[in-house]
């Protein structure tokens, strides 16, 4: 199979359309199952996936162990072309609770010793704060990955859900490849001042939540039970009367899907990828089932017709609740 490309940014490295997200690998979306993890990240590499995004505090270190492990097992061939993304900076107490988030140029470099040591790489491709610390300027943040890069340990600069004026000053500081941010048909916020400033700068964006968490993947149902440590039991747009509402906006997709041949999932990461060539969505699929399903919205090309009949079904502001919970809301600096 010939995987479509894209390019990070005017300087980044060129990476496979979809990107595989691991983060549920190991954290927030309830138990997952360790072999299939790595069995999925051997079938997206195989099939021609390069790029990997990470946190090194995904259950604290376990998430970028699984992808070290997952690496060492692979063929040579297939490890040479991975691209590894990580956010650090989120910091954590032993029994997983949040702690704020560290930015500091000294923090910065430790963070990044681990991860290397806790990926087996000896560089890091896109390296990037989850969350500003806000009582560091972005620019010593940022500089101190410039640092990273001087010295051979990391490759590129990346940003995680800020907004236009921090875009610009980090872009000030040092030149950045992408910005990680949530971007799907239900959450479209980038659209106001985020996407043209990245567009202007040419930044790319690396979309995460393209299926809003498996919200809008079309195999979310209104009796699926969650665990308290899944994120989604405490995320506003999966409550009671919000999740009902947010799921016939699925159910209107559904059936420009059927029309179409494909399954809901495809449409709306073929959404994503209509949305510009500078957007990689970061698929979440911990299984080989999810990513082969993933992976088929490569093929589906959407017309002028069919991306209006999709915002005619899914209008921009139709979701009902935040994307996230108002403590978490205060720390994004991209819905500021
Ligand atoms: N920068 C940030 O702030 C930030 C925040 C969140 C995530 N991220 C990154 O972005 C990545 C993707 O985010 P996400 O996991 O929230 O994205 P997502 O793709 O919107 O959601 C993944 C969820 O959708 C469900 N799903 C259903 N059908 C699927 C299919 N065909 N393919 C994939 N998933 C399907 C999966 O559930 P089941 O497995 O239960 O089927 C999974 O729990 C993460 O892994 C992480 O690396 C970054």
């Amino acid at each position: 199979m010939t995987m479509r490309t894209r390019t990070l940014g005017t300087n980044g490295p060129q990476v496979s359309a979809l990107g595989l997200g691991c983060m549920g690998m190991s954290a927030l979306y309830g138990e997952a199952d360790r072999t299939e993890s790595i069995a999925t990240i051997h079938a997206a590499l195989e099939a021609g996936v390069t790029l990997l995004d990470t946190g090194d505090f995904y259950a604290m270190g376990h998430n970028e162990l699984l992808i070290g492990e997952a690496l060492r097992t692979a063929p040579a061939a297939r490890r040479e072309q991975a691209l590894l993304s990580v956010k650090f900076g989120a910091l954590r107490g032993p029994g997983g609770e949040w702690a704020g988030y560290d930015g500091r140029p000294a923090a910065v470099k430790n963070f990044a010793a681990y991860s290397l040591q806790r990926l087996g790489a000896d560089h890091i491709d896109v390296y990037r704060i989850a969350r500003i610390d806000p009582d560091v300027p972005i620019e010593e943040t940022v500089g101190a990955i410039a640092e990273l890069i001087e010295q051979g340990y990391v490759r590129h600069v990346g940003l995680s859900e800020v907004g236009a004026e921090t875009i610009r000053r980090a872009a000030a500081t040092a030149p950045v490849a992408d910005l990680q941010i949530e971007y799907s048909l239900i959450s479209r916020g980038i659209e106001r001042s985020i996407l043209p400033t990245t567009r202007e700068l040419g930044i790319s964006i690396t979309a995460y939540g393209v299926l809003a968490r498996g919200l809008i993947s079309g195999h979310f149902s209104a009796d699926r039970r969650l665990g308290a440590n899944d994120f989604r039991a405490h995320s506003p747009r999966f409550q009671g009367d919000n999740l009902r509402r947010n799921l016939d906006l699925v159910e209107a997709l559904r059936k420009l899907a059927e029309q179409k041949g494909v399954s809901v999932a495809q449409i709306a990461i073929a959404w994503a990828l209509a949305q510009g060539e500078d957007i990689v969505p970061l698929i979440g699929a911990r299984s080989r089932e999810r990513l082969t399903e993933s992976l088929g919205a490569l093929d589906v090309v959407l017309d002028a017709d069919e991306l209006a009949a999709i915002e005619e079904a899914v209008p921009a502001d139709a979701v009902a609740g935040e994307r996230y919970a108002a403590p978490q809301m205060a720390m994004l600096d991209s819905e500021r």
